[in-house]
């Protein structure tokens, strides 16, 4: 995606210290852009716990670079050392199918080419980046004739589409998974007009989503979380696009809470409820999302605090009584049956068993 007129990925490896893999800290943004070097796998655990990164596939990609960076830490006992350090990335946030995939990818790679421990992982960390960008933009170009197909009944009236939290470039290494159809679409001259759901307590939506919608040039507006049924009801939203922490092999998805709330809207008014993944972001040995689909739950300050700019500079305000408790659920699941359709790097399916396996048939 360009970013400031120029094409950027959100990791990369340091361009002359092979010990630095450098992040695009996201708590700063959309006020700030700042570079964050990281140094070590410790390093990498609280990029993701404390999410300077944030985002299935970009969790999965920083995780690669995290094993690349324990591999040169290890002194002996490779296997024992990179399991610890696995288990450690892994332990940091619990929703996201990615970040184990990669962890069990690396530790896979190493195990079968003993010799080079470090060159192995940095081969693996670059190939899972690699991979995700270039699935991201195969979603893109699927989930486009989705909107082609809209934006034929409009007359040259914008297709107007709904997203929850960031599924964007932001939550990837390049392109999103559910804008990466949006940025096509533009791309191509379709006009188009993305709803941002503002998304608390983390507001993803209103900095994440907002901010590179903008850096693209991409037509958008901003709404408060509860506004999406109103819309629904009003005809005002043609499709509705959210990206996925983990959908199981059944169809069950996922997501940043609330996602749950805008597919029983879009049930209720007829309007078409799509899931954009990798599928790195299935999870091939779960069938029942409700019952095993870890839930994190987070901070409750997340909850009762808001932050932004305060006079110019970046500030946290107490919104709740001091004393409230709060709960701070991050994601929910949506059953297959409210969705329309998942949109991944091998094409648009249903989202029952036999249509993912249709695409993915070695998962059988
Ligand atoms: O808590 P986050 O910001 O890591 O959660 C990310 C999401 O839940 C997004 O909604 C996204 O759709 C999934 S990541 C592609």
């Amino acid at each position: 995606m360009n970013v400031h007129g120029k094409p950027t990925r959100t990791i990369w490896p340091h361009p002359s210290d092979p010990g630095i893999i450098q992040i695009i800290d996201q708590r700063a943004l959309p006020h700030e852009w700042v570079v964050e070097d990281l140094a070590s796998v410790a390093d990498v655990a609280t990029a993701i716990r404390d999410m300077h990164v944030r985002g299935a596939g970009l969790i999965g990609a920083t995780v690669g670079f995290g094993m690349y960076l324990a591999a040169r830490e290890v002194s002996d006992d490779v296997t024992g050392f990179l399991t610890r350090a696995g288990d450690l990335l892994k332990s940091t946030r619990p929703t996201a199918v990615n970040l184990a995939w990669a962890v069990d990818r690396q530790l896979r790679a190493i195990a079968e080419h003993p010799g080079d421990p470090v060159a192995t992982a940095l081969r693996t960390a670059i190939e899972i980046a690699d991979e995700d960008a270039d699935a991201c933009r195969r979603i893109g170009e699927h989930g486009l004739a989705l909107i082609e197909k809209i934006a034929a009944s409009k007359n040259g009236a914008p297709v107007e589409i709904l997203t929850h939290c960031n599924a964007g470039w932001l939550a990837f290494v390049d392109f999103g998974s559910a804008t990466a159809p949006i940025y096509a679409a533009h791309d191509r001259g379709i006009p188009v007009h993305v709803w941002v759901d503002e998304t608390r307590p983390r507001s993803q939506g209103a900095k994440l989503t907002a901010w590179e919608l903008g850096q693209h040039g991409v037509p958008h507006t901003l709404i408060a979380d509860n506004t999406g049924g109103h819309l629904m009801q009003h005809g005002m939203v043609d499709l509705v696009i959210v990206g996925t922490d983990r959908t199981t092999r059944t169809g069950d998805v996922a997501n940043k809470i609330g996602t749950y709330l805008k597919a029983l809207a879009a049930h209720d008014n007829g309007v078409p409820f799509y899931v954009a993944l990798p599928s790195s972001s299935f999870d091939w040995k779960m069938r029942d999302g409700l019952k095993e689909i870890p839930i994190e739950e987070r901070g409750s300050e997340e909850v009762k605090f808001a932050d932004g700019l305060c006079d110019g500079r970046r500030c946290e305000v107490l919104v709740a009584p001091a004393s409230t408790p709060a709960a701070n659920f991050g994601f929910d699941v949506t059953p297959a049956r409210l969705v329309t359709g998942l949109i991944s790097e091998r094409g648009v399916c249903g989202a029952t068993e036999s249509e993912i396996l249709a695409l993915y048939p070695e998962q059988a």
